[in-house]
């Protein structure tokens, strides 16, 4: 069951849409998303595409917030050609219908720019408090116009296929030939090859407990890559968005951060402000110190939540800025304009991931990863607000230009792929063993690896894990693929990451604090820490 394409594009959101869609003219493509093609993490993006589109803004601006947010970390080079390229995408974004919020109730001229934490000024474009979704429904009907792409839905890419694998000889430089990839409704694992493979599988939210993220943030991609031994950085750097909904019903409810850029003020159970013993930029300082700071009071004061107030706004103001925010709150018996919300921070995005160069190739040949499933640079050790949008957009244009550049000499690689092997796997009567692992590793890495760590902490944590993923690999070895078993392997492996990036770092630096090493260390480690399956 072999499917042969140009490019296999892993994953349905705005890096791996945008790919397939510039890609659709060079050769044959085809999606691969593991649940219905809308089902993305840009889908639940409610903040939007920072980019300076805006006289009164600048470059400079722009690159000078972005540094100051990576803590020393980012790549300079990267910063500068995301924020400089980002109008041309951005202006190609509107070409291909992607309708932003504009200014008032003009719908002609100037877009509304909303701010967020640690932007020196407003130049966030969104549409409503609904950006990621309006990007997917534009990007979804794009490609659908395009008869060069087949999307796979319900299709769980399961392993990259590398050369190496196959000949058994280790290759100074390795090439990626395509992927396994699960039929979910049919049950069968179908061999894709391709000339190109590019991973956009998102992130990995839900390695920890609470998450701003979708079920299906399960860090499939930096697994994948991981397995295949691909060159992975920076996963200690991840990044807990302060203000997710603390409510029991509410599950993994994001508070956008362009609430406080509309002037909501974060306090405490009993109404106090505390941001402003922080940071000069209070309630709107860079997310690492916002989450921190919470962490810290809540862990002072013994309470379950801190409170966002933005009742000095008008209910009609709100409804019109944040209708689908206002509305969930209401939901849950929240009227914004009138009660203070209860949040808590939790895990959001993931700044490293599979190291790419500034065209996103990995350290595989013909692979390549952008979105938040890459560690590009431009984040450091803590991404800026709305800037992953914007990397992803800038990251899928430049991979499309290498690949075009690359594409006429790549002749058809004529190693025989052996099919999936399930090797006598039986179906399982112990399936309580996914489940209970399942939530195992992300109370560990909630209680262990979350804002505030420690040596001791990290050393816990491994262990626990490694007893684990033992536990899981010979599971997976015994019985028959289920996805969440799969999805129970990747998370298994990227906590492993997250704790390993995390020990290597000796300092404190953005979004990694570590009480044993409080102070950043300019001198040692102005690096980042890479890892590889040995
Ligand atoms: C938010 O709306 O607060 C999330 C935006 C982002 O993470 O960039």
């Amino acid at each position: 069951m072999e499917k042969e394409y140009d490019f296999l594009v892993l994953g349905s959101g705005i890096g791996g849409l945008s790919f397939a869609i510039k890609a659709a003219e060079l050769g044959t493509v085809a999606v691969v998303t593991k649940k219905s093609k809308v089902e993305s993490n840009t889908n639940h993006a409610q903040g939007g595409i920072a980019a300076v589109t805006d006289n009164n803004d600048s470059f400079e601006s722009h690159i000078n917030d972005t540094l100051k947010s990576g803590a020393g970390l980012c790549k300079e080079d990267v910063v500068r050609f995301v924020v400089t390229e980002g109008p041309e995408r951005i202006k190609e974004l509107i070409e291909w219908g992607v309708n932003f919020t504009k200014e008032g109730d003009n719908t002609s001229g100037a877009y509304d720019l909303g701010r967020e934490g640690g932007h020196s000024r407003r130049r966030v474009l969104h549409a409503e408090d609904l950006t990621g979704r309006e990007i997917e429904r534009a990007l979804i009907e794009k490609a659908a116009l395009q008869k060069n792409i087949t999307i796979y839905e319900n299709f769980f890419s399961i392993d990259l296929i590398c050369k190496s694998k196959l000949t058994g000889h280790k290759e100074e430089e390795d090439r990626c030939l395509g992927a396994y990839v699960f039929d979910v409704d049919k049950n069968i694992v179908h061999t894709f090859r391709a000339k190109f493979v590019m991973i956009a599988t998102g992130g990995s939210g839900k390695v920890y407990l609470i998450t701003t993220n979708p079920d299906i943030a399960t860090g499939d991609g930096v697994a994948m890559a991981y397995r295949a031994g691909a060159e992975i950085a920076n996963m200690g750097f991840i990044q807990f968005h302060p203000t997710c909904l603390y409510h029991p019903a509410a599950k993994s409810f994001l508070i956008s951060e362009a609430v406080r850029g509309e002037g909501a003020v974060l306090k405490l159970k009993n109404g106090s402000t505390f941001m402003e013993k922080y940071h000069t930029m209070k309630s709107l300082a860079p997310r690492d110190v916002v989450a921190k700071a919470i962490d810290t009071e809540l862990k002072k004061s013994g309470d379950e939540y801190v409170i966002l107030d933005i009742t000095h706004m008008s209910k009609e103001f709100l409804v019109k800025r944040f209708p689908y925010i206002y509305n969930r709150c209401l939901e849950f018996g929240i009227d914004m304009a009138v009660d203070p919300i209860p949040v808590v921070p939790a895990a959001h995005y993931q700044c490293g991931g599979v190291l790419v160069n500034p065209f996103g190739q990995t350290s595989i040949d013909r692979l390549f990863a952008f979105g938040e499933v890459a560690c590009t640079g431009l984040h450091g050790a803590n991404r800026l607000a709305s800037n992953s949008l914007l990397e992803a957009l800038v990251f899928t244009h430049r991979a499309f230009k290498k690949a075009k550049e690359l594409l006429p000499a790549v002749a058809k690689e004529s190693l025989l792929i052996p099919p999936w092997d399930p090797k006598g796997a039986t179906e399982s009567d112990e399936s309580i063993m996914v489940s209970h692992n399942w939530e195992e590793i992300r109370m560990c890495m909630w209680n262990y690896v979350g804002i505030v760590r420690s040596d001791k902490r990290l050393e816990r944590a491994k262990r626990r894990i490694d007893m684990i993923i033992r536990e899981i690999e010979e599971y997976y070895h015994n019985f028959t693929i289920t996805t969440n078993l799969l999805e129970l392997r990747n998370i298994a492996i990227v906590a492993r990451i997250i704790i390993e990036c995390s020990c290597l770092r000796k300092e404190s630096r953005g979004l990694h604090y570590n009480l044993d090493y409080p102070e950043r260390d300019d001198v040692n480690w102005i690096k980042d820490t890479v890892v590889k399956k040995d």
